[in-house]
This record gives C-alpha cells, sequence and structure tokens, in this order.
C-alpha cells in the first residue's frame, strides 16, 4: 500500500515500486488474460497492437547542437519507456498510463502563456508545434524513485518560447500547470497529489537551452502515457519536475508551491536537483537503476551530480546550499 503522509496525501515508496522481472511477468500475464478475454487468442493481442502501431505520427528533428544535449548512451527500448510510466492521473501503477491514457484528447489543445510577460498568449498546439525548429536530444532522466532511463526527444528549448512572450522585471519563477479532466482522467480526484498537477523553475533555470518543450520521442509524436501533445523535460533535475501535457504557464514572482511540495514538502524540494550526495529522507539516492538494461540483480549504477550535467548547469547553483535547497 502506499504511505499515507501527514499531509493526508498518499504515495508509493520504493519498496512499492514494481520491481522490474515481476512488472515483466505481470505484463506477459495481462496481455494474454487480455488475449484470452477477447476468445481470439493472442491474435487478439496482435490487432490490439497493431491498432496501437497504427496511431504512431512521425516527428523527426535535427541533431541538436545545445551543449550537453546529446548523451551517447544507449537509449532505452521504446517498449520500456512507453509501458513504464508515472501519470498519476491515469493511476499510481507503472503499468497504468499505457493502459488508461488512451482516453486523454490532444486536439484541439490550447496552451496559455500568461502572468508577469509583456505578451500574454494563448497558443494553439499546431502554432506551437511551428514556433522553433524541431531537435533531437538524447537526455538521462532520473525519477526520484531510483529508476533512470536514456531517451531521445524531439522538441525545441523552452527559451523559444519565453521569448515569444517577453517576461517583466518582476518573473522571477514560471508555473507549469498540466491538465487535470475528470472526464478522461480517471485518476483525477484521487488523494494520490492535489490536482491539477503543478510544477516550477527558477526563470535562470527555464530559460537554460537544456531545458526542453517536447513534443515526440523516438522521431514520433509523444504517446499519451509520456505526456501527449507537450511536456516539459528538464535532464538535470529529477523526473517529477518534467511535468506532462502543460495547459497552463505562468510567470510568477514568488516560488511556486508545486503539487510536490504541497503533498511532502520534506521530502520533494523546489529544486530537486539530481545530487547522490542529498538522500530522500527514506532512500539513499547514490545509485540508480537503468530500465531496460539492469537486472533486479544487477549491481546499481551510481548517479552523477545533475545527472551528468553539472558543466552545463552547476553554475546557475554556485553559492547555493544545496542540502538545504534539495
Ligand atoms: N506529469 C504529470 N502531469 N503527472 C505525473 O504524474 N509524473 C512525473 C513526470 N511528469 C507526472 C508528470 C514523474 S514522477 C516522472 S519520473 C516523469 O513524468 C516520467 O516521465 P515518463 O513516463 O515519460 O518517463
Amino acid at each position: 500500500m502506499p504511505q499515507r503522509l501527514e499531509s493526508g496525501f498518499i504515495h508509493p515508496v520504493p519498496s512499492e515500486i514494481t520491481p522490474r522481472a515481476a512488472y515483466e511477468g505481470r505484463r506477459e500475464w495481462m496481455k494474454r488474460l487480455a488475449a484470452g478475454a477477447l476468445g481470439t487468442g493472442l491474435a487478439g493481442w496482435a490487432a490490439r497492437d497493431a491498432m496501437a502501431q497504427a496511431k504512431v505520427v512521425p516527428l523527426p528533428g535535427a541533431r541538436s547542437a545545445v551543449p550537453g544535449a546529446y548523451t551517447m548512451e544507449k537509449a532505452t527500448p521504446k517498449a520500456d519507456a512507453t509501458s513504464y510510466n508515472n501519470f498519476y492521473e491515469f493511476g499510481t501503477d507503472k503499468a497504468d498510463p499505457a493502459k488508461n491514457a488512451h482516453t486523454l484528447v490532444t486536439r484541439p489543445w490550447t496552451v496559455a502563456v500568461e502572468g508577469e510577460v509583456k505578451k500574454p498568449r494563448t497558443f494553439d498546439i499546431d502554432a506551437l508545434l511551428k514556433l522553433a525548429a524541431m531537435e533531437e536530444r538524447v537526455y538521462r532522466l532520473r525519477c526520484v524513485e531510483g529508476w533512470s532511463m536514456v531517451l531521445p526527444w524531439v522538441g525545441y528549448s523552452l527559451a523559444e518560447l519565453i521569448k515569444q512572450v517577453e517576461p517583466t522585471g518582476n518573473a522571477k519563477f514560471v508555473e507549469f500547470h498540466t491538465l487535470a479532466d475528470p472526464k478522461t482522467m480517471p485518476f483525477v480526484g484521487s488523494r494520490v497529489l492535489e490536482w491539477p498537477y503543478v510544477e516550477g523553475l527558477r526563470l535562470d533555470e527555464a530559460l537554460h537551452p537544456l531545458t526542453l518543450l517536447a513534443f515526440g520521442m523516438y522521431g514520433e509524436v509523444l504517446p499519451n502515457q509520456n505526456g501527449a501533445p507537450v511536456r516539459l523535460v528538464v535532464p538535470w533535475k529529477y523526473g517529477f519536475k518534467s511535468a506532462k501535457s502543460i495547459v497552463k504557464i505562468r510567470f510568477v514572482e514568488k516560488q511556486p508551491r508545486t503539487a510536490w511540495v504541497k503533498a511532502a514538502a520534506s521530502e520533494y524540494g523546489f529544486y530537486s536537483n539530481v545530487n547522490p550526495k542529498v538522500d530522500h529522507p527514506r532512500w539513499s539516492q547514490a545509485t540508480e537503476r537503468r530500465i531496460g538494461e539492469d537486472g533486479i540483480f544487477a549491481k546499481k549504477r551510481p548517479t552523477l551530480m545533475f545527472n551528468g550535467y553539472e558543466a552545463q548547469v552547476g553554475p546557475m547553483y554556485a553559492g547555493l546550499d544545496l542540502s538545504k535547497n534539495f
């Protein structure tokens, strides 16, 4: 059972995060169950797979020239990246988003950009897709729970959008609000988090060229479970900062109260920079397991400071006590 926090919110602890082998076994079992239920054996499952495949829309991007944007590490298999997800609006089990997110409606879709900006504007998703040249970037993603992936994203620097709206001198932080639609998202209304899922960055972090507004992965439009039609990817921070299915971007003067800070401020800080030296109160952050590569008995690999992006982002935190500002 997930742990109930003092705040009344509940969320899973790592020991409850399904071990990979058990998860894979269950996935296989679920496939058989689905095939059996259809009464057509494995052919039924194959047909469903083919339907899912048919929805794939190509979204190519040119290799990014942003320093650090292209790790040479092996990308996580797409099958893993699209079936082992955190998207609590669709359930807290890793397999839930792939199972449930087909109900997410991604057209029409708009993103309102407002607050401390000279030119507030609501962008239609198709206008956003054309706002800047699409780039492919291969980033490490380190989840706060202790696993990681290497993902080939398609998108452009969030700075391209910020340029368009011209933040005022009062803009110190940026808030990201994601969709919270109880009609299409079965777990909005559950007490796991306060909805909508809100995340935030300091303005300089939001303007950093590595901060990506992503529309695709693996050269294709984002699958719903990965945050379609538009999400954030902040590679040097724990994965929960990378908000999925964004509908509003708000420039503000004060540090935002994010969904995870509201749920458990002592466990999930505003910064949430990947840091092997600052443990989560309930587990170590020194090592990680790479999904799709490291079996459950494999030795865990060391977690890197700022997830390996220290050369690019370290200077933004000069003089900041990272153990207090975790
Ligand atoms: N965004 C929303 N709206 N809801 C969520 O539950 N989970 C976060 C983040 N963005 C989440 C979210 C967490 S904990 C992680 S690790 C990443 O999405 C996972 O992204 P992925 O499933 O594409 O790997």
